[in-house]
Parts: structure tokens; sequence; C-alpha cells
């Protein structure tokens, strides 16, 4: 999705601007753009594609200490330079930079052109450049106040006008946005990576603030217009925890740090005894006994994590979960009320269509917990209770240390409630924590061999389409192994309950097409040896996953990977884990940019 940075000090803005838009890649984008003041004019220099081409078309000797930056992910109007961002208005003496979705731009834009403005390209921001301009009278602060009134949507909006370039104007509406504070500086951000080299100071805006940010100083208003102070939040990871580490691509890079990340939440969430610790969410037995009815709200790899959520509360817990997809969640009339506890799942914490559920489950006096990654986000902020996943900036659009961690999060928060419920032994407890804390170890074994999983991809990097069964939690991983595969190989993959493959999708089985057959699961493992011998009837090939030890499945396999010893109920924690490295292995063979897939973006912030 789009990206923004801003910044206003005593730096030379451009290059501050072009490396803050090069952190924001990972984001995903189609064209990028900057206007920096340079003192008789608004510079505004846009370019489709890269930022490379952006920085290449820009004259060395361009200098400016005030400056906004823009990568673009199109909604409206197709990727091009002209509907690039910034945004301007006729004379160019304003220009806006603007994430998110302005609702009313057609309504709007009716009324501007009536007015005798033109418009030249297609998107909705455009609207918010010459609406700030009508209401502009030397005082850009009112001007955008006003326009505020006019404005429906979602939007996270930096503004800039010739005739003041002492000051950004930024807004935040249901979109992200970070100001980061320096010494005689100042910088807007849609995310912290953009600005961490220059500060690790921030504060994050509530929904309707509005900052002006001058060189010495931030002043920040509520949507009342009162003025209000924002909590300074020092971030706690550094650079080098958002770049490569010697590693060519940072998908591969955050598959690698897996153990470490189940590590710290263990570390963080498991006691010297054994206990799980909340770390300040208060969950008492009486709490959840009052729980009716757990919903799980996420979108595509969280959702996937939603779903071995529900598997292991239901079974720890015995409480009953529903897992809903964020985007159908919100129409659909849920069943809430003050009885309901929402779990939304989101690495980004800025995914739309979660946050929206998330709202309209507040409204209705449901219990809001979340669990998050990326600190301070929007979805963190409005939930009641956050539980993050502290897995780091992830980077690659991919998700994966992500999802470990919001599984092993899951675990925990299951164990923790079946633990106060008293409906799980204190042996079968321990044992289960026993466990978990081999997981990182075991993780790392996978890892390891990583070769074998690259010859594999190596070999089968060139199919059309590829499919993924499995039976129990083996179904949840499919959905994930295919989703990581689709999305940065590009081939055609689809995963399906392995006992479902005879009602119908046995039929796109030919000689050679590839199944993965997930097989972990002790009590399936036989199930899953005819399942699979069905897909060898058919010539189909076979690359298994299953445990150590389990070798009767090798036979009817034409590629067979193991993943060490565990008991069932833990399974997922591993076997991603070479899925994970299979879909980077054939992205990687296919030439793919791994890291920001086509079309993709890592944090939607758009429905
Ligand atoms: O930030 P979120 O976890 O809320 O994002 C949800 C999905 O957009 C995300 O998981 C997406 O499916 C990833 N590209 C998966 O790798």
């Amino acid at each position: 999705m789009c990206g923004i940075i801003g910044y206003i000090g005593e730096k030379n803005a451009v290059p501050v601007i072009i490396d803050g838009l090069k952190k924001l890649e990972y984001r995903g984008y189609d064209s990028a753009g900057i206007a920096i003041n340079i003192g008789n004019e608004l510079k505004i220099e846009k370019k489709q594609g890269r930022i490379i081409n952006l920085e290449k078309s820009l004259d060395n000797d361009l200098y400016a200490n005030v400056g906004i930056g823009h990568t673009r992910w199109a909604t409206h109007g197709e990727p091009s330079e002209i509907n690039a961002h910034p945004h301007y208005n006729i004379d160019k003496s304003i220009a806006v930079i603007h994430n998110g979705i302005i609702e009313n731009y057609t309504e709007l834009k009716k009324w501007l052109e009536g007015e005798g403005i033109k418009f030249i390209s297609e998107t909705d921001t455009e609207v918010v450049a010459h609406l700030v301009s009508y209401y502009y009278n030397g005082d850009l602060v009112k001007a955008v106040t006003e326009s505020l009134k006019r404005l429906r949507g979602a939007y996270a909006l930096g503004v800039v006008a010739k005739d003041e370039p002492d000051k950004i104007v930024a807004v935040r509406k249901d979109s992200p946005l970070v100001i980061g504070l320096g010494k005689e500086e100042n910088f807007i951000a849609s995310d912290v990576p953009a600005i961490l080299k220059h500060t690790k100071n921030v504060l994050y805006l509530d929904n309707d603030d509005m900052a002006i940010l001058t060189k010495n100083e931030v002043k920040i208003f509520n949507g009342n217009g009162d003025r209000v102070e924002r909590d300074i939040e020092t971030i706690e990871w550094d650079m080098e925890a958002a770049e490569k580490g010697g590693y060519p691509h940072f998908t591969i890079k955050e598959i690698n740090e897996q153990p470490e990340g189940i590590q710290k939440v263990i570390d963080r969430r498991i006691n010297d005894d054994g206990k799980i610790v909340l770390d300040g969410i208060n969950l008492s037995k009486d709490d959840i006994e009052k729980i009716s009815r757990i919903y799980i709200v996420a979108c595509g790899t969280s959702y996937h994590a939603g779903l071995v959520g529900k598997y292991v509360i239901e079974k720890f817990a015995k409480l009953p979960v529903q897992v809903e997809i964020g985007s159908e969640f919100r129409y659909k009339d849920p069943l809430i009320d003050d009885k309901t506890l929402i779990i939304t799942v989101s690495q980004s914490g800025e995914t739309l269509d979660t946050l929206q559920s998330l709202r309209i489950a507040k409204e209705q006096g449901a219990r809001i917990m979340s669990i998050v990654n990326v600190v301070g986000s929007s979805i963190a902020r409005e939930s009641d209770d956050v539980f993050y996943t502290w897995a780091g900036p992830e980077i690659g659009v991919a998700s994966t240390k992500a999802f470990t961690t919001q599984m092993l999060t899951f675990y925990l928060i299951a164990l923790f409630m079946a633990d106060k419920l008293e409906v799980i032994e204190k042996e079968k407890y321990d044992s289960i924590i026993k466990e978990i804390k081999k997981i990182p170890n075991d993780i790392q074994t996978i890892l390891d061999n990583y070769k074998d999983i690259q010859k594999i991809a190596d070999e089968q990097f060139n199919n059309e389409k590829i499919f993924f069964i499995g039976r129990g939690l083996d179904v949840e991983i499919s959905y994930e192994a295919s989703l990581k595969l689709k999305e940065i190989s590009y081939i055609n993959s689809q995963a399906i309950a392995a006992g479902e493959l005879k009602h119908g999708t046995i039929a796109l089985i030919e000689e050679g097409t590839l199944v993965v057959a997930i097989a972990t699961q002790d009590k399936l493992y036989e199930k899953m040896l005819s399942n699979i011998k069905e897909v060898k009837a058919r010539k189909g090939s076979i690359l298994s996953i299953a445990k150590e030890g389990n070798n009767e499945i090798n036979d009817i396999s034409d590629y067979r990977l193991s993943i060490p010893n565990t008991i069932d109920i833990l399974t997922p924690l591993l076997s991603i884990v070479p899925m994970q490295l299979f879909a980077y292995y054939v992205s990687v063979a296919r030439g793919n940019d791994v890291d920001m897939p086509r079309n993709l973006a890592k944090s939607v912030t758009v429905e």
C-alpha cells in the first residue's frame, strides 16, 4: 500500500525523503513522487515504477528544508506519472500526499469542477489538493481544517504550501501516521522504518488528529480542535532489524529469524514454573467463564493463524470459536454482545478490513483482544488487550515469522484459558509447555536442511499448478502453504482437505501434477497414505511432509521432507517452515521479486 514520508528541519530534505521512500518500498508500490519547497516554488517530481527512476530524475543540486514524499499503490486510476502523488492545485502552490481512500471524491470533484477547477488525474487524492486550495487564504492549517469538514473516508495526509515553508500539516483518520521527533527536525511517516535512521522517538496520532510540524515543534489538535498531547514512544528495534543483514531477500531473512522470534515469545510469556504470563492483560477465571462466544477475525495469513487458533482454543479450553475473514465479518451482522470475545489477528495492525470489524464489534459491546506485531498500530491501540508477537519488523510482503509467532500466541492463550478454567490436567499442560520449549530448536533443524528443499524447488519451479492436501491441523497449514506459494511464485495453487480431493478436485490431477501432502497428524497418518495413493494412481507427483521416523510414506512419495517429532497439536509450528522455504526457493528459481510480489502490498489499508 501507499507510503508517506515528510521532513522539516535543518538538513536537505531531498535525500532524507528519497531514503525514507526506499525504506517504504516493501509496502508495495507502482510509482513515487516528491514535493519540496525551494522557496519561490514547490518543486514536484513524480515517476512511474521504482524509486530509482524518481531519484535519477532529480537535479543533483536540489535543496530544501521541507518536503513530502509518497509511494503509490494504485486504487483510483492506473499506475502512471500523472496519478502518482503528490497531487497539487492549479498553480502548484499546495501539494498533498495521501494514504487511504476519499469516499466522497466524485461528489467533491463534481462540485470543484463546477467552480471552474480542471482535474488532471484520475485519483481521489487530487480533490484534497484543490479543496485545500479552495479554502486557502494564507493559512494552511485553517484551509486543511475547513477541507476536513468535507472529506469522508480513510486518510493519512501530508500537506505543504509554497507560501508557508516553515510547516507541514498532517492528518490521520483510519490510516496510520506516525510523527518522528528529532533535534531541530521532525518527520511524518506511514511507518517507522522510513524515519528510523533519524530518530527513535515517535508519537502516534489518534484518529482525527491533526499535527502541525515545524522544525522545532509538533503541535497536535484532536478532532474537536483542542490542543492535545500524545505519548512519546521509543522504538526498541534498530535499522539493522529492518535491513537484510547479509541475506539476499527479507523473506529468507525473516524465515530464518523464526527460532529467535519463537524463543522471544517463550521467554516473555512462559515463566520458570511453566505458567503463562499475560503481561498486564487481565483475564480472570470469571472473565473467561463469562465468554459465550469467541470470534477470531483476520485476513490472509493472519486468518490462517486464526484457524489454528480456533483448533487449539477448542481443544484446550473447550470454548466454541468461529473464525471469520475481516472483509466478510463486518457485513454479516454477526451475533455480538458483551459476552462476546473478539480476537483480531494482524501483523501490521493496520489491515482495514480487520480494523473495521474490530470497531463494529466494539460498538456492540464485545471485548476486543488482538494479536498484533506492529507496536502502536491502529488495531493495537483500539483493542482492550493486545498480545504483541514481538517478531520484529516484517518487511517481506509474504508473512512468515509473524505467522509462527501468531500461532504460538494462540497456543499460549488457549493453554492459559484452559488452566484458568481447570479443564486441562496438570500433566498434560506441563508436557505441552515442555514440547513448546523445544520448538525453536526444531525449527532450526528444519532451516539447517534448507538445501534439500531448495533442490526440490529447483526441479519443480516450472509447474503450472501445485496442490496442497492435509487432514486435521494439516489442512490449515495447507491453506497457508498454498497462499505462500501463490503470492511469491505466481503458481496457481489450491489447498484442500485430503479427504475432499475425491469429491471433485482430483479431476485436475494429471501425470506429473505436483501435490504436496502434509501428513504430520499421527491419528490421521494412515488416512493420508490412502489419499496420497489416490493421487499416485492418477500419476500425480507427491512431495510429502511427515514426522521423522514415519517412513511408510517414503515409498509412495517422489520427494519426502521431515519435521522433528513433536505432539500432533504443535506440528503447525514446524510444518509451515519447509513450506515457506519451498515457496521462497520456487520464487527465486522463477526470477520473481520475492520481497515485493506483483500486485500485493504489505499493509492493506483499503477495503
Ligand atoms: O497485517 P495483516 O496480518 O493484517 O495482513 C493480513 C494479510 O493482508 C496478510 O497476511 C497477507 O495475506 C500476506 N501477504 C500473506 O503473506
